[in-house]
Formats: C-alpha cells, structure tokens, sequence
C-alpha cells in the first residue's frame, strides 16, 4: 500500500480531492487470484466498471486479462486499449439493438440475460456464438442493492428456463458457446458462492458446445479493521477442486472457468486524499467537513458501506470520534460515522482508504464541483496525474457551450 508520506506528497503535489491508485496492489491482487485458481482451465476477466483509469485498464491487459464491458463506451475503450475482442464479454443490461449490432461487428462476445434479446439475436445473426447470462436463483453480496440473482433480480434468464434458451438457439442455429452468471458483489460468504456455481455446472449438462462457463465476480475485500477477506483456503477446498473435478468430468473438450472481478483486483489499490477544512462542534458531535463528499464516494450513502478514515497529517494525536463528511447539500453526504480517527484539526489531510473500486467509476458532478483529480502511482512509485481537476469556469464553460 502506498504510504503516508507518498500520500502526503501526492496530496501537496496535486491537491484535494484526488485519488490515488497503486499499480503494485492491482499486481499483487491478480497474482494473488491467479495462484488461488492454479491448475484449472482459466480465462480471467476485470469487470471495467470498478474502475476504467487508463492505467487500471493497461495493466490488466498487460497481465493478460480479457474484459467484462456493460455500456458501448466501456466496450469502445477496452477496443482502443487493445484488448482482444475474443477476450471481451459484453454484458450490456436491456441492451437495445444498436448495442448488439456494434458488439456483433467488433466481434466480441456478446453475453444476453433475456429471452427476448436472445430472440431478436437470432432473427438478425442466424447461426453465431453467444454467451447466456443464467440466473441461478442464489444471490449474495455485502448490501442487498448489489445482489444481481434470486426471483427478485432483474439478471439473467431463469435457470428454470434453460428449455426456452435451447428452443430459441435451435431456431435461428444459435451457438451457446459460453453460460454467464454473476450472482452479487463483497461476497465473503464462499459456501453461498459455490451453491450458485452448483446451479450453473449443472446447467451446462444441457449444453454440449460450451467453450467456457463465466461464473463472474463478486469477490469480496475486507474494508473492516475485523474483517479478514475471503478465506482462500475455504475458498480453494469449497470451489476450485469441484471445478477442477467437475472440468475433468464435463463431456465438453477445451472448456474453461472464467471469473470476472472487479472490485478484487483494484478496490485495496485506491485511496481517496481530501482535506478537513471545518471541524464543528455540535451540541452532541463533531464534524470534520472535508473539500470531497457523496458526489465522489457514493458508496457509505448508499450502502452504508465501510471505509476506514485514516488522519495523514497528524496520525498520532489522541483519538476522538467524529462525523466526516463531505460538502454536498445532502444529509447522506458522509464518509464515516461515529468513527474514532486521530484527532483532527482544520488542514489536515485525511485517507478514506480502499476507495480503488466503485468510487470513481460511479462519481458525479453533482452540485456542479468537479470530479476529484486521479493520479498513479506505477511500480517504481512513479506518481502520475491521469485526470485533471476542473475549474468552477471550466465546468460554467461547458455548462454554457453544450446548449449551444
Ligand atoms: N460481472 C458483472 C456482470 C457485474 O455486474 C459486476 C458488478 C461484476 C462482474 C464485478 O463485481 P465485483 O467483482 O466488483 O464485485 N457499486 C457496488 C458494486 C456493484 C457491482 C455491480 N456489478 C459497490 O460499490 O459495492
């Protein structure tokens, strides 16, 4: 992990708000994985949307690792960066035709989670390769927002339906080379995660031109000092050797497992730097408000999620417990809550650590402030800036020009 000092240099070199991402975690994550799933038949994949930085996406190319995309921009930008269109798996939800047609031409491969896509599939590219996006009925994941299987999820076809998917492959000469299942986010439960893959190998018995069974992301990170990860061990014991088994067993030649992390690889990678300028004392708490909030880390307003706050400038002061939050016109516009941090003074800099994942990826602009600056740090802590601060009249200039 990048340390204090780096941080604080960063942070005098590029200002507040930035995040900060270090290419030795992201490395170390996918080694780390790789190791765990050594000995079967593995493609892996980074599912962009955790964080598409330039650099984020360089490395997992350059580690080899194909795409997961959901939005004709993440597909371009995995195309630009030079990712093999074989390695790219298109996930795009209510995907509308033009979305299948520009994935069709650049001949990635397109993953479809509704019978009614399938179709209208069929109907326009008779006789091509697709990958079906199950759902296995078990969800899991660390908030129920971000539970994507079950009868109330929206994903996937039912794993009840499986008769329909062949009929309409049958029809129109459709080739089901991939299943696709992706059942949730932050899981650390490794037993709900292998009674879904169950579902999904089971599935794959009724279909015999299967290349590869996708059984997607959602590997959990621990974000709480108490919180250990996911058990490795358990993680091996519970879910690689049946697959290794069940790959030895499967009638399919040349099948492969693929995974499709996202926040694994890159969420302990990030920090996000901001500065304390107004510490409050109310009649019952006190404030620190910082220069960043909700519209650059949505993730504790809308999950309640966990980040710890660590006080760079001044790390051993006595500890004290504070609301941090951030400068938005919204109540739900903190970082942490009740949290002990080592006491805070105006002008310090604070860390909201393990911000890699979903915390650029899902900024806004809201209350018209810019996005907060991103800056790199590469192996040979070599810090560079990747995205710039905008100005309030770079954001007035744009606000005024796009109308015209
Ligand atoms: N594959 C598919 C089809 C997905 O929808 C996702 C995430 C992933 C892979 C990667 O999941 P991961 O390995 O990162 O858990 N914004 C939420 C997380 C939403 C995840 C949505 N889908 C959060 O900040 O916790």
């Amino acid at each position: 992990m990048l340390d204090r000092d780096q941080l604080l240099t960063i942070a005098d070199q590029y200002g507040t708000p930035t995040y900060v991402y270090s290419e030795s975690v992201i490395l170390e994550r996918i080694d780390r994985l790789r190791f765990h799933l050594e000995g079967l038949p593995l493609q892996l994949l980074y599912a962009m949307k955790a964080n598409h930085a330039v650099p984020v996406m360089e490395t997992m190319r350059d580690k080899g690792l194909g795409i997961d995309a959901v939005s004709p921009a993440e597909l371009l930008l995995a195309l630009r960066l030079g990712f093999k269109p074989e390695r790219i798996l298109f996930s795009a939800n209510n995907m509308t035709d033009e979305e299948m047609r520009m994935a069709h031409e650049a001949g990635v491969i397109l993953n479809v989670g509704e019978l009614s896509r399938l179709e209208k599939l069929g109907k326009e590219f008779p006789g091509s390769s697709v990958c079906v996006r199950l759902n296995p009925q078990i969800g899991a994941g660390h908030h129920e927002h971000v539970i994507t299987a079950g009868e109330k999820s929206k994903f996937g076809i039912p794993v009840e339906h499986i008769d329909r998917i062949v009929d309409v492959a049958q029809r129109y000469d459709l080739r089901i080379r991939g299943l696709h299942q992706h059942i949730g986010s932050g899981i650390l439960d490794t037993e709900t995660l292998w009674k879904a893959i169950s579902v999904i190998l089971d599935a794959s018995r009724s279909f015999d031109t299967l290349d590869f069974i996708n059984v997607g992301g959602g590997l959990g990170i621990p974000y709480r000092p108490e919180e250990t990860g996911l058990d490795m061990e358990l993680f091996e014991s519970l879910i690689v050797s049946p697959l290794k088994s069940f790959i030895a067993s499967h009638p399919s030649k040349n099948l492969s497992i693929w995974f499709e992390p996202g926040r694994y690889f890159v969420a302990e990678s990030g920090v996000l730097l901001t500065q304390v300028n107004t510490i409050k004392h109310s009649t019952q708490r006190i404030f620190a408000g910082t220069d960043s909030g909700m519209n650059h880390l949505i993730r504790p307003a809308m999950y309640g999620a966990y980040h710890e706050v660590r006080n760079l400038t001044h790390p051993d002061g006595p500890v004290a417990t504070y609301d941090i939050v951030g400068n938005i016109c919204e109540s739900a516009d903190y970082f942490a809550r009740d949290r002990e941090v080592a006491h805070l003074t105006e002008g310090d800099i604070v860390g909201v650590m393990n911000a890699g994942a979903y915390g650029i990826s899902m900024a806004s602009t809201y209350n018209m402030r810019s996005l907060p600056a991103e800056v790199w740090v590469d192996v040979n802590n070599k810090a560079t800036e990747v995205r710039k601060r905008k100005t309030a009249k770079d954001i007035v200039d744009e606000a005024l020009s796009s109308g015209n």
